[in-house]
């Protein structure tokens, strides 16, 4: 017999994300959709997965489980965000009136300005000024359907300010639900103090910070801003390999706006992802799709900056790669806390279907930050993360615009909101 504390009966429609991970090509379309589909968990994990038939057989619950009714819902897996730059301080609204007027995200940079501001800002506050902010986004994303995400420092570029950043991530895991997974992001800019001894400041990653970080596991994953204004091709591959060499798992931002080989450099070296992509090339194309390195499309990205051009998801797809989806939630390219409004950037703006959506937010999320055994379906083994949906079937989650369809989010087996409300 299968015990079981929670149980949500009878659902409409449950989209499982299940089967193989990561998935490819053809496997992108095949969402494992149920019916009258019964899922039960024990102490935070699913136990069982199918029909009442079957429940009734295998399943028995426990005195105080509790028992959500899912006739009218429709339920997927809790969403997996991917590629956020969550703890920031202040906020860019000058500069959107200045990208208003015409000026670009480059442009802006240029002048000194673009994430300069924000680690000004950041640099600025305390840490538990900036754990409140972080605590507020975090909720705001867990309404929206996030369970799990990952998130980068990147905007104190120093050895304080980048810790203050990942100490605060690091708490945060203790006292709320949504699960973090940190990367270090040091290389995202080169700070004002060092912009004339650039070769200075990566020592200083190199040397100093990266380690430091690492001792002090704060860290799992290493992200470098791939770009020739930023970190060009060869400071990255130092950077990379310096922190691969520490025990960093390797993420890049690569090709989002000039292609230096980012996407190539990071599935020579191995990386988890590669990450934006808006300008890739048809050689990084061909590398990436037949690799293990996740694609996470950033569509907000585009969107925000208002660029004519977005990555190419189709042909990434149709050739086999792991595509994944992510807000890239920051306050200067992407400022999007859903990842269901990136979803439908997905479909509306790349040409994803709805299935190739989902998988892309769910399991080959999960899979970009290496989290895909434990979360992204909804699988005997697997966290009880589930989301229960007010729509009359699961293509709704992408066809209706501007509501939020989530009624109820689990994580971990606990419903940590209720009728749209936090619950924690
Ligand atoms: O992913 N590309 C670099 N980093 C962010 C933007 C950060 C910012 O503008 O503050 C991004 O787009
Ligand atoms: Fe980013």
């Amino acid at each position: 017999m299968i015990y079981a504390d929670l149980v949500v009966a009878n659902l409409k429609q449950l989209v499982t994300c299940a089967g193989q991970a990561p998935k490819r090509g053809a496997g992108m379309k095949e969402v494992g959709l149920l019916e009258k589909a019964w899922v039960a968990g024990w102490q935070g994990e699913i136990v069982f997965v199918g029909t009442e038939k079957e429940f009734r057989e295998k399943v028995s619950l426990i005195d105080r489980a509790l028992l959500l009714d899912g006739t009218e819902q429709v339920a997927l897996p809790g969403l997996v965000d991917a590629h956020t730059h969550l703890p920031f301080a202040g906020d860019r609204s000058q500069e959107f009136a200045l990208r208003m007027q015409g000026y670009s995200y480059q442009q802006l940079a240029a002048m000194g300005l673009g994430i300069q501001t924000t680690v000004k800002a950041t640099r600025g506050i305390t840490k538990e000024e900036l754990k409140i902010l972080c605590r507020k986004r975090l909720q705001t994303m867990l309404l929206n359907g996030t369970t799990t995400l990952e998130a980068k420092s990147g905007y104190g570029l120093n050895l304080e300010d980048e810790i203050k950043q990942l100490e605060v991530l690091k708490e945060l895991r203790s006292e709320q639900p949504v699960e973090i997974v940190s990367t270090f992001m040091g290389a995202h800019e080169v700070p004002p103090e060092y912009k004339n001894e650039r070769r200075n400041y990566i020592r200083l990653l190199k040397e100093r910070i990266m380690p430091e970080v690492k001792s002090r596991n704060l860290a799992e994953f290493f992200d470098i801003f791939c770009e020739p204004t930023v970190f060009n091709l060869e400071e990255t591959e130092e950077l990379a390999r310096a922190a691969l060499k520490l025990g960093y798992k390797l993420k890049i931002h690569a090709d989002e706006f000039v292609p230096i080989g980012g996407t190539e450099l990071a599935v020579e070296l191995g990386a988890r992802s590669a990450e934006h992509l808006i300008n890739i090339t048809p050689e990084g194309i061909e590398k990436l799709s037949q690799s293990e390195t996740a694609a996470v499309l950033l569509p907000g990205v585009p969107f925000f900056l208002m660029l004519e051009k977005t990555a190419p998801a189709r042909e990434l797809l149709d050739r086999g790669a792991i595509v994944a989806l992510a807000t890239d939630f920051n306050p200067g390219s992407s400022y999007v806390f859903s990842l269901l409004f990136i979803m439908q950037l997905g479909v509306y703006t790349m040409k994803m279907t709805v299935e190739e959506a989902i998988q892309a937010s769910t399991i080959n999320a999960a899979y970009a930050i290496e989290r895909e055994t434990i979360v992204g379906s909804v699988e005997p083994g697997k966290q009880f993360d589930l989301l229960l949906c007010d729509i009359p079937s699961y293509p709704s989650l992408v066809y209706e615009l501007g509501r939020n369809p989530i009624t109820t989010v689990i994580k971990k087996g606990k419903v940590v909101v209720k009728e749209s409300r936090p619950n924690f």
